[in-house]
């Protein structure tokens, strides 16, 4: 009995003396690795390792970032842009250009630059200016181009009560070539008859304010001008009427046909054309007509563009 007590106490022994051994193994293991990690945290890197790195990281390719280039895209940079090439390029609206062709990027160059030149790049009533070219046949008056509330045009006279409704009046050449037109259609069965012309400023104030109660002003500018922006008060522009149509009506007459094949010899332009809105501003209006002289008009008339688009693309003399 006693001698297997001695055996077993034998056998912890040798246990005790395997696990002592481990241990000590193991710390010294954990105290090498610590101090050999802290070594390589705390010791500056040498310059000849510092240059190695060096080497090493310029070795290896840059990044760059993958931009999408298309064969089409030209360059809008101020030295050189493809703009320039227009005859009615206009250096000072370089930046106005630029940043038209980014809002429009489907827009050709001539629609940018047209565009800008006409003042489309701004809204309506925004970025305007006083009207040039006061009392020629030419002027242009738009959203973007006013006469002052005092503006009265020269010569004005009263049209023949044969073309026209009582009161009605137009600069003198525009009225000498209306009561000409509409004197050759009566010849040929056509009745032609002036029913708005001169309006003056104040008139006009009256009339906005008068649409925009009834239509609100979104609606109003679409087809009224607000005072110191209508034509009407140049006495070059004249809105008609037959003995049957009343104007709004007079797209469904034959005088519209008529008109839109002779007006152009008398110096008159239909002036808000359908599908030209966007330029000229307004909605399509088959009763207003504009006198801008013969040759003019038949340049307008051929080339099939607006007055604002013969601005933008031409320089006027
Ligand atoms: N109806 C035209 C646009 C004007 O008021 O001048
Ligand atoms: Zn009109």
């Amino acid at each position: 009995m006693a001698k297997a007590r001695k055996k077993r106490l034998k056998v912890k022994w040798k246990n005790v003396i395997i696990f002592l051994i481990a241990l000590s193994l193991i710390i010294f293991g954990l105290i090498k690795g610590t101090t050999t990690i802290f070594k390589i945290i705390t010791t500056p890197k040498s310059a000849q390792e510092r240059k190695e790195e060096k080497k090493v990281e310029s070795k290896e390719k840059p990044y760059v970032p993958k931009v999408k280039t298309s064969k089409k895209d030209k360059s809008y940079n101020k030295g050189d842009n493809s703009f320039k090439k227009l005859s009615y390029y206009h250096e000072e609206y370089l930046d106005r250009y630029i940043k038209y062709k980014k809002e429009n990027p489907s827009f050709s160059d001539s629609k940018i630059v047209t565009y800008v030149n006409i003042g489309l790049d701004y809204p309506y009533y925004e970025n305007v200016n006083e009207a040039k070219y006061l009392n020629k046949d030419y002027i242009l008056v738009n959203k973007y181009n006013y006469l002052k509330s005092d503006y009265v045009p020269k010569d004005l006279e009263s049209i023949s009560l044969q073309f026209s409704k009582a009161g009605m009046k137009l600069v003198k050449k525009a009225k000498e070539s209306f009561e000409k037109m509409a004197k050759d259609a009566k010849i040929s069965g056509y009745s032609i008859i002036a029913m708005s012309t001169y309006r003056s400023y104040n008139y006009q104030v009256n009339l906005y304010k008068k649409y925009v109660k009834n239509d609100g002003v979104k609606r109003a500018d679409t087809y009224s001008g607000r005072a110191g922006y209508s034509e009407h008060q140049t006495g070059l522009a004249v809105d008609v009427c037959t003995d049957k149509y009343n104007y709004t009506d007079f797209e469904k007459s034959k005088e519209f046909e008529w008109m839109q094949k002779n007006a152009y010899k008398y110096g008159f332009i239909l002036r808000f054309p359908k599908g030209k809105e966007k330029e000229t501003g307004y909605e399509y209006e088959s009763w207003h007509y504009r006198y801008v002289g013969e040759k003019l008009a038949e340049k307008l008339y051929k080339d099939n563009i607006t007055l604002e688009e013969y601005y933008a693309t031409n320089i006027i003399k």
